[in-house]
């Protein structure tokens, strides 16, 4: 139980229930109801600074570690813990890149579309964010071995950071089911790393059991306070933008953690004046594992100020399993069917008047075609957020003229296998992408002659 004294707690999201508990408790669920946990503030006894633009300062201190992290920069919005407890590695060094280029292929005009960059994280996705702050509860803590189960950027992030901390890192990935750049670092970083004979929702499973067994600091997004870490992509955003708050954030939406984080942040944000309004929050699922998109659009599931229907989603992993439906898409990072955050991903679509959409695999290798192309470049989950902006301009739903960042969550290199199966027509097994590869750009084969290779240089197409 949390105690009188305490200034951060953590406490139950559902409204039935609101339990609070202290700030060390490890706890992935309320222990009264089983629902989600949010870490939560009396702000009334939390410095926060008047404006959002006093936090830019910490710019010119940057040789201060906290100063530096683009996390603890903002670090009076996530007051969990001391200071010399706070767990760095220049996480969040991520910039907002306006690009026209691809604002013309979304269909928004110049100016309007904004890139937020989360693949220049020293692990190479926006992960770092919230690993940053997990790590430090787990130093809080006194944790010796952390876990998680992972499509491959979790557990890429948590093996640097226990390689970094001195801590034992476990890591469930599904066979076959992570993206090599992803399975190379967590290799590399020294994690111990289980390939479970399924798929992500049964490494979910598994490691739940196990944490509780063993005793291991589980660090998925069931932990709140790694999501606290991932709420200052939104600071960066609105710093990046001069504090203006843009109409749109687009992100892709896998088990649903950064939408949540997402949606914290704004309502916290306007809890304490610190913005004037909210944007809109659109969560981009692939097809092929749209679960959300069928909660929301179809069985109208809302938040409903914290007595949302809790049955309807359990009968839907009910209904995925007799309609043997398993997740699948060339996006590997969000081939999920049963987000653990759902609920809290609820409420931040009613915080932000949110809305869900799905995009084919064929749209997502489009537009991660033309992120590349346009230089910035990143992962295929990444691209949904483009190919749904794309997707609600064309609906109507975002006007050309209004002001859109889409999250480009994780860096081109994870993924070389999908970038190189798009531009050569050769996917990898078990991952055939039917449809067509606008943008491919096949290598040429040429002859050890240099004759050969000036004219295909000079050649005009
Ligand atoms: N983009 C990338 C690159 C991801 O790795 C993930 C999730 C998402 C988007 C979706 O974010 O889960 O917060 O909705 N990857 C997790 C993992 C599941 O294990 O690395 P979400």
């Amino acid at each position: 139980m949390k105690s009188k004294s305490e200034k951060t707690f953590q406490q139950c999201i559902n409204a039935a229930c609101r339990t609070t508990f202290g700030v060390r408790e490890v706890l992935v669920a309320c222990p009264k109801c089983g629902d989600l946990l949010d870490v939560a503030y009396d702000w009334s006894r939390v410095r926060v600074p008047k404006k959002l633009s006093a936090f830019q300062k910490r710019w010119a201190s940057r040789n201060n570690r906290l100063d530096f992290s683009g996390v603890w920069r903002f670090r009076e919005l996530l007051d969990f813990c001391d200071d010399e407890l706070k767990v760095t590695l220049g996480e969040g060094q991520t910039i907002l890149q306006q690009n026209d280029a691809l604002a013309n292929y979304v269909g928004l005009r110049a100016g309007g579309l904004h890139l937020q960059y989360e693949g220049l994280n020293p692990s190479g996705s926006f992960k770092d964010n919230g690993m940053a702050a997990a790590f430090s509860h787990a130093r809080m803590v006194g944790a010796r071995r952390v876990a998680c189960a992972s499509t491959g950027n979790t557990s890429a992030s948590l093996a640097l950071y226990a390689a970094h901390s001195g801590l034992q890192a476990i890591v469930f990935v599904g066979s076959g089911r992570i993206a090599f750049g992803k399975l190379a670092q967590a290799l590399d970083y020294g994690a111990r790393t289980l390939q479970i004979a399924g798929d992500f929702d049964a490494c979910m499973r598994r490691v739940k059991e196990a944490s509780a067994r063993l005793g291991l600091y589980l660090v998925n997004s069931v932990n709140p306070f790694r999501l606290e870490g991932q709420k200052t992509i939104m600071y960066r955003i609105l710093e990046g933008l001069g504090w203006e708050v843009p109409d749109w954030i687009v992100a892709p939406g896998g088990n649903l953690g950064n939408s949540s984080a997402f949606g914290k942040a704004f309502a916290e944000l306007k809890e304490l004046g610190l913005i004037d309004r909210v944007p809109r929050l659109a969560v981009i699922n692939a097809t092929g594992a749209d679960t959300l998109d069928r909660l929301v659009n179809q069985k109208k599931l809302t938040w409903n100020a914290g007595r949302y229907d809790r049955q309807a989603i359990l009968d839907d992993w009910k209904w995925q399993d007799t309609a043997n439906r398993p997740p699948h898409t060339i996006a590997s990072a969000i081939e999920i069917a049963r987000p653990v955050n759902a609920a809290k991903c609820l409420r931040a679509l009613e915080v932000c008047h949110g809305v869900v959409r799905s995009v084919s695999d064929e749209d997502i290798l489009n537009a991660k075609a033309q992120v590349g192309r346009c230089g910035l470049g990143c992962e295929p989950a990444s691209a949904a957020s483009v190919a749904g902006a794309k997707l609600l301009v064309a609906g109507g739903v975002i006007d050309p003229a209004e002001r859109v960042v889409c999250v480009l969550t994780g860096h081109a290199l994870k993924d070389p296998d999908a970038t190189v199966g798009y531009h050569t027509g050769k996917y990898p097994a078990g991952k055939e992408v039917a449809g067509r590869r606008l943008f491919a750009n096949m290598p040429i084969p040429v002859a050890d002659d240099l004759e050969a290779i000036c004219a295909i240089i000079e050649r005009q197409t």
